[in-house]
């Protein structure tokens, strides 16, 4: 680690060098110092955070009718250069709807509405939209097994049957989730409902300018500027991972705010890194309200002073910039951890030598900057919270049939239950209409899975044996953290931890339907931590 950072600073120093130099030809071959994004360095943040507006890149798309969605390559700025930002070659959603153009747009519909959709393939290569953490029949889901040719068109006809919540939606191609991600291909997807406009009245949250979705990401980029993914046999086991920090594809991120509470909807869209997030000032943390998860509000807000989010994950929460002198800077972080704490010392880890190291500069755990906040001069606003936010119904357990997941590392790859995805095989089947526990547990000799269903929102039952930096902060009986309130559909398992979930297997669709159950580090999904299972008719 210490070697790494040493690396970083060194290399930002030689390209800062370099650039004063400027003329030789080999100095040209660098135009652009994005060494100097380290994401450790507060005084790298410096560019004003992209805010999604009515139309355009990420723009706000309500929708209404039919949408014809066009996946494309296509290239994208991200990185400024020395005077035009280097435009990277990216993947987009590209969609015309009221006469305005959209990349990746964020859908935003009401809930119980139709969603009509065909995706065009225009990439070189095969592709798929999954709908994360929508409840849709089989054959709307995206599944890797209908991922379309080059060329080909998939139609998605299908209701919304979400309570409003932060939702997203990405590439699921069969082996090439992966890369498709991180080169572009996601996008929220939020829906409305009553409980969402309440909150949205009570805190007056406006999207886009109190009420901000926010994207994490970490990437590579190359020496001239341009997205880099080439995963070695050690990052294809362990994840990719990036070291330049982009919230909605803004490296080293700032935002001026007002003194007033900011609704941010964080949706960790990495391949591989999870986040461990704090706001801070100085040196001092301030406390933030959770109001959702991946399913939408929790019953109340909870202050918490941080809280864990894993790839595939989302948390809702409200920030009062107030709570600091105006002038003052606040950093949203993520703060050191052991992602490896509980581990086995003989573990699988320490025989990788020889795999090769990971080519980013930062290492998974260490403490950075996401995002900058500047808080402007004006008058407080005080915000009072709504006592309750939405009602939670629990789901009964009663008599439901506890089924063991194992997790497990053999040759290399991880394994749920012994198993490696196979198109055609189906792990097990449950009974459409049954309520099931499943006790997910991660063997010590592994790393952290962000284990995530298909079709179905589940419920955080207990955490056994989980590390003490998470351990510290559960405060929700039973080892539950912040992040384990309300409906979910991800859920992070430590190495030696055991989660226990709750779902139940009601729906309303014809016949039986199957679904995935995979690791959202999305090099393990593609390389086969998934399986299928069939919820029977
Ligand atoms: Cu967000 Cu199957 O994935
Ligand atoms: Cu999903
Ligand atoms: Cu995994």
């Amino acid at each position: 680690m210490f070697k790494r950072r040493q690396l970083f600073q060194l290399t930002g120093v030689a390209a800062w060098i370099y650039s004063g130099v400027g003329h030789s030809k080999e100095v040209a071959k660098v135009p652009f110092r994005h060494y100097a994004f380290d994401p450790v360095a507060a005084e790298n943040f410096q560019k004003k955070l992209f805010i999604p507006v009515a139309s355009g890149p990420f723009g706000v798309l309500d929708v209404v009718g039919p949408l014809k969605i066009r996946a494309t390559a296509a290239s994208f700025p991200i990185l400024p250069g020395p005077k035009l930002p280097i435009s990277s070659p990216f993947l987009l959603y590209q969609t015309e709807h009221a006469g305005k153009a959209y990349q990746n747009p964020i859908l935003r519909i009401e809930s119980g509405t139709r969603f009509t959709a065909s995706l065009d393939n225009a990439l070189a290569e095969p592709t798929i939209i999954h709908w994360h953490g929508l409840h849709t029949p089989a054959s709307m889901d995206g599944h890797p097994g209908s991922t379309i040719a080059a060329g080909g068109r998939y139609e998605y006809d299908f209701t919304v049957r979400n309570r409003g919540g932060t939702y997203w939606y990405h590439t699921h191609a069969h082996g090439l989730t992966a890369k498709q991600a991180y080169q572009g291909l996601a996008s929220f997807f939020l829906v409305d409902d009553d409980d969402q406009r309440r909150l949205a009245a009570a805190l007056d949250l406006r999207l886009g300018v109190t009420d901000l979705p926010l994207v994490i990401q970490d990437k590579q980029f190359d020496v001239q500027g341009k997205l880099r993914y080439q995963p070695n046999a050690q990052e294809s086991m362990m994840g990719w991972l990036g070291d330049i920090v982009l919230a909605n594809l803004t490296p080293n991120a700032v935002q001026p705010v007002t003194p007033r509470s900011y609704r941010l909807r964080l949706l960790n869209g990495s391949n591989a890194r999870i986040y461990r997030l704090a706001f801070v000032t100085g040196k001092k943390q301030l406390n933030f309200t959770v109001l959702g998860t991946d399913g939408g509000l929790i019953e109340r807000p909870e202050s918490v002073a941080e809280a864990f989010l894993a790839p595939g994950e989302r948390l809702d929460v409200l920030f009062d910039a107030g709570q600091v002198k105006p002038g003052a800077d606040i950093f949203l972080k993520s703060l050191a951890f052991d992602p490896m704490e509980n581990e086995d010392p003989a573990g699988a880890m320490k025989e990788m030598s020889g795999m090769g190291t990971s080519s980013s500069r930062l290492d998974m755990g260490v403490e950075f900057n996401i995002l900058k906040l500047i808080v402007m001069a004006g008058e407080r606003i005080p915000v009072t919270l709504p006592a309750t936010l939405s009602q939670i119904n629990t789901i009964s357990t009663e008599g439901a049939r506890e089924r063991k997941i194992e997790l497990s590392l053999a040759d290399m790859r991880f394994l749920i239950n012994g198993l490696t995805f196979h198109m055609d095989e189906t792990a097990f089947e449950v009974k459409r209409g049954a309520v099931e526990v499943w006790r997910i547990s991660n063997p010590t000799l592994g790393m952290p899975h962000p284990m995530h269903i298909h079709g179905f929102s589940f419920q955080v039952l207990e955490r056994l044996n989980s590390p003490s930096q998470l351990s510290a902060t559960a405060r929700f009986g039973k080892g539950r953290t912040v992040g384990d309130l309300g409906w979910k559909d991800t859920v992070l398992v430590w190495p030696g931890e055991t989660v226990r979930i709750a779902i139940d297997f009601s729906h309303d669709f014809p016949g039986s339907q199957t679904y995935l159950f995979h690791c959202h580090n999305l090099e393990h999904e593609d390389a086969g931590m998934m399986i299928n299972f069939r919820v029977k008719a």
